[in-house]
This record gives structure tokens, C-alpha cells and sequence, in this order.
């Protein structure tokens, strides 16, 4: 049976989170969901406007992918803990629509205390970084080189961390080509997570 227990923060909590701006525009705070204490933690950028208005990460078109992505790499997704390394969502207004804007180094280390306790509860053995920024976010660094996560995993705090593409960087592509390419790598990070959550050498 998946765990179905309190999450490690709760909505409430961030809807009165005051350490940056974010909270204003955004309907709600977002809060990692899965299972608390799941091997695997997938962390994102920020939630998407579906997920802010629904409350949970990964219920819009970057989930449905990465729900595909999971699906390919044998995971469940009812198994694994998923979560972002900022809890509101920022966007700018594009007429009607509400356009992703990336968070400020400023605004990422505000949210980390969230991040950090979710790590801290559920104690994963390895985390997959979903983009630079959750990168960032999950080694405390300024920059990181995405590229040489992706082949090497990282020891940090005593987790492993890998890092793949974000799905939403598989979705901007503009040929299928490069979409599948970028599925493909995130398929296969996810693999290699799930490897690395067996206790089995990646390489
Ligand atoms: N993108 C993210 O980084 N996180 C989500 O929850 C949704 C889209």
C-alpha cells in the first residue's frame, strides 16, 4: 500500500510563509506530496500554473510527461516523494495567460528552508534534480553544471543526487527529435536513480 501520511510541510504553513515575495501572487503555497519516506525524492523548480492552482506538484503538462517518464523508467510514482525548490509560483501576466518566470537566487535560498526540511523528514537516499535550479537548490551552490550530474551522481549530506533535464525543457523543444532525445535522458537518469536507490553502481 503507498503511504498516505502527513506531508513533511503543509500548505498551511507556506500560505504563511513571508521570507520572499512570491506568496502575493500566487493562489497557494505548493507542498511536496508522495510517500514520506520514500528512497527516491524528485526535486523541481517551482510549481506550474496547474499546480498552483490545484495545490500538488506535477499535475500539469510537465508532470504528464514526467508521469510518462516514470512510466518508462519502471518507477511508481505513488512510491516516490516529488516536490519543488520553491513553493509558490512566479509568472508575469501574458494578456490572460500566467507565464513562468524563473525564481531569483534570492527567492530559491528564502525556500530552502522548506526544501530542507522535506529532505531532513523523508530521508531519501537519492534525489534527482530536475533542472539547474533544483540543483542549485538541493547543493546549496550558486552554479552547477548540470551536464556532469547527469553522468556522475553527486554525494551530498550523505544523499546521493543526479540530475536530469526538467521535463518542461523536453516539452520547449521545438523538433521531435530533440524532444525524444530529452525524454530519453530523463528516462535514463531516472533509471539510474532507481539503480542508485538499490544500492547498485550506476555507470
Ligand atoms: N514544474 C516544476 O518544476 N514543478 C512542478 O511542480 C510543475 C512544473
Amino acid at each position: 500500500m503507498p503511504e498516505r501520511k502527513q506531508p513533511p510541510v503543509s500548505r498551511d504553513e507556506l500560505n504563511e510563509c513571508r521570507r520572499c515575495p512570491l506568496w502575493r501572487n500566487a493562489t497557494q503555497g505548493v507542498p511536496g506530496a508522495g510517500a514520506v519516506h520514500a528512497r527516491i525524492m524528485l526535486v523541481g523548480e517551482q510549481p506550474g500554473s496547474q499546480e498552483d492552482l490545484q495545490g500538488s506538484p506535477f499535475v500539469g503538462p510537465a508532470g504528464h510527461l514526467l508521469d510518462e517518464a516514470l512510466q518508462a523508467a519502471g518507477l511508481d510514482r505513488d512510491k516516490l516523494f516529488m516536490t519543488n525548490a520553491v513553493k509558490h509560483f512566479k509568472f508575469e501576466w501574458r494578456g490572460k495567460r500566467r507565464l513562468h518566470k524563473s525564481p531569483a537566487q534570492q527567492e530559491i535560498e528564502a525556500c530552502n528552508l522548506w526544501l530542507e526540511r522535506e529532505l531532513e523528514k523523508v530521508h531519501p537516499t537519492v534525489v534527482v534534480a530536475l533542472g539547474a535550479t533544483a540543483a542549485r537548490a538541493v547543493l546549496g551552490r550558486k552554479s552547477v553544471t548540470l551536464a556532469g550530474m547527469m553522468e556522475t551522481p553527486v554525494e551530498h549530506q550523505g544523499r546521493l543526487v543526479i540530475a536530469t533535464y526538467h521535463p518542461s525543457f523536453a516539452l520547449r523543444q521545438r523538433s521531435d527529435e530533440a524532444r525524444a532525445a530529452a525524454f530519453e535522458r530523463i528516462v535514463r537518469s531516472l533509471r539510474a536513480a532507481a539503480r542508485l536507490a538499490r544500492g547498485v553502481k550506476t555507470g
